[in-house]
C-alpha cells in the first residue's frame, strides 16, 4: 500500500509539472493532450485499485448462485435475484455479484432505498424472458433500479432484451397489429450518484437504457447496440435527469443513439461513436401541447455513421418551453442523412400535424467543427416555428460535403443565425 500512494504522489508531481507546458509534442507524435490523457487515466485507475484494496474487506459479496440463481440460461432465476437483492440492499454496503454465467430473468425491479452503498458487478449475461405472459403487470419494464442511490453498475457483463419477438410485434413493422408497449431493457429511476459503467446492453425490446429522475449520473464504457432496423430501440435516453455524463461509449440501434428529453438539464456527451441509428436526438419536445423544458446540453467529440440525423433538435407544433444552451463540438459525419437539422415541426403521427400558433422556444445552439458528408443534398436544416424562430445559433468551423463529392446545401427557415470561420454550406 505504502508503495501505491508513492506511485500515486509521483504520478501527481509528472502531471502538475507537464500541466504547466501547454504546447509539448512528443517524440511519437502524440500531443501533450493525449499525454494528460493517458496520465490521468493512470492516476484514476491507480487510484481505483488503492480504492478497491481499501473498501473489499468492508463490502459484502452477495453472489446470486449462493441464492439459488442456476445460471444456465433455461431456468428462471428471477427469485434468487430477488433474493440476493434483498440481502445486499439491506446490509450495511455490498457487492452483489452476477457471475459469468447465462442468467434468465422476468421483469424485475431492484429496489431501494437500500441502507448503504451498493455495487452490482455484472460480468456475465443476464438475458430476458421471452414469454410475453411475463410481462403483463408492467409492459415497459424489464429491468429497474428504483431509488437506489450511490449505485454503481458495471462488469465488463452483458444485460440481453431478447428483443426479437418484441420488434416483429411492432405496428411499426408489421401494420396490421395494432400498437403496443413494450418494455425499455434497463432502467436507472431515481437514482441519484449513479455510476454505470463496462457494460454492453444488447437487443432491448424498446429503448435500451433509460435514466429518469436522477441526479448526478455518470456513464462509461457502454457498448449499446440492437439492429439497425429494430423499431423505436433507442439507445441511452435521458429524461428528467440533470448533471449527467456519457462518455467513450459506441451506440447503434434502430432509433435514436442519445435521446434527450424534457426536465433534461447539464447533459455532457463525450466521445461517443453512433451509427447505425437515428443519430443524437435532442426531443421530441413540446408533444401533445406540452411545456417542456431542456437546457446545457453539450455533446463534445463523435462520430456518427450512416444514421439518418446528425444532431437533430425536434420540437412538435402546439407546444410551449424551451431547449436553450446547447453545443455541439467536435463532429465527424460520415454519410448521414441530415447532418444538422432542426426540426420545430416534427410530425410522427399517421394524421398531418396542423399548423399551430406556439412552439417550444429553441435559443442558444452552437455547432461547432463539424466535418464529414451527407448522404442527402441539404447538410444543415433549419426548420424553424415562423411565430418563434430560432434564436442564437452559431455554426463556426463547419464542412460539410456531399458523400458523392460536391458541396452540400442549406435549408434555413425562420433563423436567427451567425457564422464563425469557414462555414459550408451557408443558408442561401
Ligand atoms: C408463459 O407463461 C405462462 C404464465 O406463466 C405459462 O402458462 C406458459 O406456459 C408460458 N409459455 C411458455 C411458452 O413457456
Ligand atoms: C450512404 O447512405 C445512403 C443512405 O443511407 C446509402 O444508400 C448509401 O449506400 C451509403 N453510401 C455509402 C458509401 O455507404
Amino acid at each position: 500500500m505504502a508503495l501505491q500512494r508513492h506511485h500515486l504522489s509521483l504520478l501527481f508531481i509528472m502531471f502538475s509539472f507537464v500541466a504547466c507546458h501547454s504546447t509539448v509534442l512528443f517524440d511519437d507524435g502524440s500531443t501533450f493532450k493525449d499525454f494528460i490523457k493517458q496520465k490521468s487515466t493512470d492516476v484514476l485507475s491507480l487510484k481505483k485499485f488503492v480504492k478497491l484494496g481499501d473498501i473489499s474487506s468492508s463490502l459484502k459479496t452477495v453472489n446470486v448462485n449462493d441464492y439459488g440463481a442456476r445460471g444456465d440460461g433455461k431456468t428462471d432465476d428471477t427469485q434468487a435475484f430477488n433474493d440476493a437483492w434483498e440481502v445486499a440492499c439491506s446490509s450495511g454496503g455490498a457487492v452483489l455479484l452476477v457471475p459469468e454465467n447465462n442468467y434468465l430473468l422476468k421483469p424485475f425491479r431492484f429496489s431501494g432505498p437500500c441502507r448503504s452503498n451498493i455495487e452490482v458487478q455484472i460480468s456475465g449475461t443476464i438475458e430476458a424472458s421471452e414469454n410475453l405472459s411475463d410481462y403483463s403487470e408492467d409492459l415497459t419494464h424489464w429491468l429497474t433500479f428504483d431509488s437506489v442511490e450511490k449505485l454503481s453498475v458495471k462488469g465488463g457483463g452483458t444485460i440481453h432484451g431478447n428483443g426479437n419477438i418484441w420488434w416483429q410485434n411492432s405496428c411499426k413493422v408489421n401494420e396490421k397489429l395494432p400498437c403496443k408497449d413494450a418494455p425499455t431493457a434497463l432502467t436507472f429511476y431515481k437514482c441519484n450518484d449513479l455510476t454505470v459503467e463496462d457494460l454492453t446492453i444488447k437487443n432491448g425490446q424498446k429503448m435500451q437504457v433509460s435514466f429518469q429522475d436522477s441526479e448526478n449520473v455518470k456513464v462509461s464504457g457502454l457498448t449499446v447496440t440492437a439492429p439497425g432496423d429494430s423499431p423505436n430501440t433507442d439507445g441511452i435516453h435521458v429524461t428528467n435527469t440533470q448533471n449527467i455524463q456519457i462518455s467513450s461509449s459506441v451506440i447503434g440501434t434502430g432509433d435514436d443513439c442519445i435521446s434527450i428529453v424534457s426536465g433534461s438539464k447539464d447533459v455532457l456527451a463525450t466521445d461517443i461513436i453512433c451509427g447505425p441509428g437515428h443519430g443524437i436526438s435532442i426531443g421530441s419536445l413540446g408533444a401533445g401541447g406540452s411545456k417542456d423544458f431542456v437546457s446545457g446540453i453539450t455533446v463534445k467529440g463523435a462520430m456518427l455513421s450512416g444514421t439518418t440525423n446528425g444532431l437533430r433538435i425536434k420540437t412538435w407544433q402546439g407546444g410551449s418551453g424551451s431547449a436553450s444552451n446547447i453545443q455541439f463540438q467536435n463532429i465527424q459525419m460520415d454519410n448521414v442523412t441530415n447532418p444538422i437539422i432542426i426540426d420545430q415541426n416534427y410530425c410522427d403521427q399517421e394524421t398531418p400535424c396542423e399548423e399551430q400558433k406556439s412552439a417550444v422556444q429553441i435559443r442558444n445552439v452552437m455547432y461547432q467543427n463539424i466535418k464529414g458528408t451527407s448522404a442527402s443534398d441539404v447538410g444543415v436544416q433549419f426548420d424553424c416555428s415562423n411565430n418563434f424562430p430560432c434564436q442564437g445559433i452559431v455554426l463556426q468551423n463547419i464542412d460539410l460535403q456531399l458523400e458523392g463529392g460536391g458541396g452540400a446545401k442549406a435549408s434555413c427557415n425562420s433563423v436567427e443565425l451567425s457564422y464563425r470561420g469557414d462555414v459550408i454550406p451557408l443558408c442561401p
